[in-house]
C-alpha cells in the first residue's frame, strides 16, 4: 500500500504538469500562427472546408475528461501500483534546449501544413526498405520518425499536443499489468511493447515492475537509441529495430504485448498483420494492452474534435482509425475482450489471448 503523501504529491505533480504543458501548448499554437500567417490562413481555409456538424466537447466535458484521466492516475499511485512522479524525467537545462529547439521548428512544421508537404522526409533521410506508409512527415514534424532530431523532441511535442497528459494516458497500462503478473513470479515473465518510440511507457513499466523483463522494437533507429538512453542503467531491457508487421518472436513466448499511440498510424490492411502478430507472440491467457486514441461512438461529445484532429495534423490513416472495428479485429485474432475504458483522449484496450 502506498504512503497516502505520495498520492498527493502525485496529483500536484499532475495538475502542475498539465498546468505547464496547456501554457507551452498555448504560446506554440499563437507562435504557428505569427510566424506563418499566410500559411496558417490557407490551413484554417482548408480547416473551415472540412468541418462537419458533428458536436465539439465543451470546456467543461473536457476538463471533466481531464479530472477523470488524473484521478484513475492518481489511484494507481494510492493503490501502491507506481511510485509518484515518474515522468519528472527530463532536467531543466535539457527542457529548455528541448523547448528552444521545438519552438524553431514550429515555423517549418507550419509552412508544411499549409502547403500539405507529407513527403520531404525522403530528402532528409534514406527511406530504402521501409514501408511507403511509414516514409512520411507524421505530424508535420521535421523528418518523420526517422532523424535524431525527431525522436529528440518527439516527447516533448506529444506531451505538449495533449497538455501534460500523455504520461497519464500511458500508464494506464499499468493496472492491466499489475492484474496480470499478481500471484505470479515476475522474474519469469516476458513483456513486449510493439512500437515502443523513445521508450517512455517501458520506463513507466520499469519503475512499476521492475522484475519484469521487456522487449521493445519500433521501426526507427533513431527512436530506438533515443530509447536506449532513456532506459539506460533499467535492467531487464531489450530494444531492436524491427518492423511490427514481422515480429521476429516466436509463438506464446510473451506474457503480455503493450502498443501504444501506434495504429491510427497504420493503415487498415497493416492494423491487421499487426493484430495477428501480437496475437501469435502471446502465450495463451496472455495479456493485450492496447492504448490509442478515442473511436468515433467512445465519447460522442468528443467525435467532433476527433473528426477535426488530422486537419491540422498530417496523420493520413487517422480518419479511417476513427471508425475502423477494432474489436472485431482483436476477436478474429483470438484475443478476447477483458477490460477497455476511455482515458481522456484516448481509450484503453486490454484483451486476453485465447488458447488455440
Ligand atoms: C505515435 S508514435 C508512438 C510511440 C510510443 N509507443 C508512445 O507511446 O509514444 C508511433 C511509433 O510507431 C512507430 N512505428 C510506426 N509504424 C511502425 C511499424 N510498422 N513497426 C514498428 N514501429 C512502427 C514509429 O516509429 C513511432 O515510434
Amino acid at each position: 500500500m502506498a504512503n497516502p503523501v505520495d498520492a498527493s504529491l502525485h496529483l500536484v505533480g499532475q495538475v502542475a504538469k498539465v498546468g505547464m504543458f496547456a501554457a507551452v501548448h498555448q504560446l506554440g499554437a499563437s507562435y504557428a500562427k505569427r510566424q506563418a500567417t499566410d500559411a496558417t490562413t490557407t490551413r484554417e481555409e482548408r480547416e473551415r472546408s472540412q468541418q462537419s456538424d458533428t458536436r465539439h466537447p465543451t470546456r467543461s466535458e473536457i476538463l471533466q475528461a481531464l479530472r477523470d484521466l488524473i484521478a484513475r492516475d492518481t489511484a494507481l499511485v494510492n493503490d501502491g501500483i507506481c511510485p509518484p512522479l515518474t515522468d519528472y524525467h527530463v532536467s531543466l537545462p535539457q527542457t529548455a534546449s528541448r523547448l528552444r529547439a521545438m519552438f524553431a521548428d514550429i515555423p517549418k512544421s507550419a509552412e508544411r501544413s499549409a502547403n500539405e508537404g507529407r513527403q520531404e522526409v525522403q530528402d532528409v533521410v534514406d527511406t530504402t526498405g521501409l514501408p511507403d506508409y511509414y516514409a512520411q512527415n507524421f505530424h508535420y514534424q521535421t523528418g518523420g520518425y526517422l532523424t535524431s532530431e525527431s525522436a529528440r523532441l518527439y516527447d516533448l511535442q506529444v506531451e505538449t499536443l495533449f497538455s501534460g497528459t500523455a504520461g497519464a494516458m500511458r500508464r494506464q497500462a499499468l493496472r492491466p499489468i499489475a492484474d496480470a503478473v499478481a500471484g505470479r513470479n515476475q522474474r519469469k515473465m516476458q513483456l513486449l511493447d510493439v512500437a515502443c518510440g523513445t521508450g517512455r511507457l517501458m520506463g513507466e513499466i520499469s519503475k512499476a515492475f521492475p522484475a519484469l523483463s521487456q522487449n521493445g522494437i519500433d521501426l526507427s533507429d533513431a527512436y530506438i537509441e533515443e530509447a536506449r538512453q532513456h532506459l539506460k542503467g533499467r535492467r531487464g531491457i531489450t530494444l531492436d529495430t524491427a518492423n511490427a508487421e514481422t515480429l521476429d518472436f516466436d509463438d506464446g513466448m510473451f506474457d503480455i504485448v503493450t502498443c501504444s499511440f501506434l495504429f491510427h498510424e497504420l493503415p487498415a490492411p497493416v492494423r491487421r498483420t499487426v493484430i495477428a502478430e501480437m496475437s501469435r507472440v502471446l502465450a495463451p491467457g496472455g495479456t493485450l494492452i492496447f492504448i490509442d486514441s478515442m473511436q468515433l461512438g467512445d465519447a460522442p461529445a468528443f467525435d467532433g474534435m476527433l473528426e477535426a484532429f488530422p486537419n491540422r495534423f498530417h496523420e493520413p490513416y487517422y480518419r479511417n482509425y476513427l471508425s475502423d472495428t477494432l474489436d472485431d479485429a482483436f476477436h478474429e485474432a483470438n484475443l478476447v475482450r477483458a477490460g477497455q475504458w476511455n482515458a481522456f483522449l484516448s481509450k484503453v484496450m486490454v484483451r486476453r489471448r485465447a488458447a488455440g
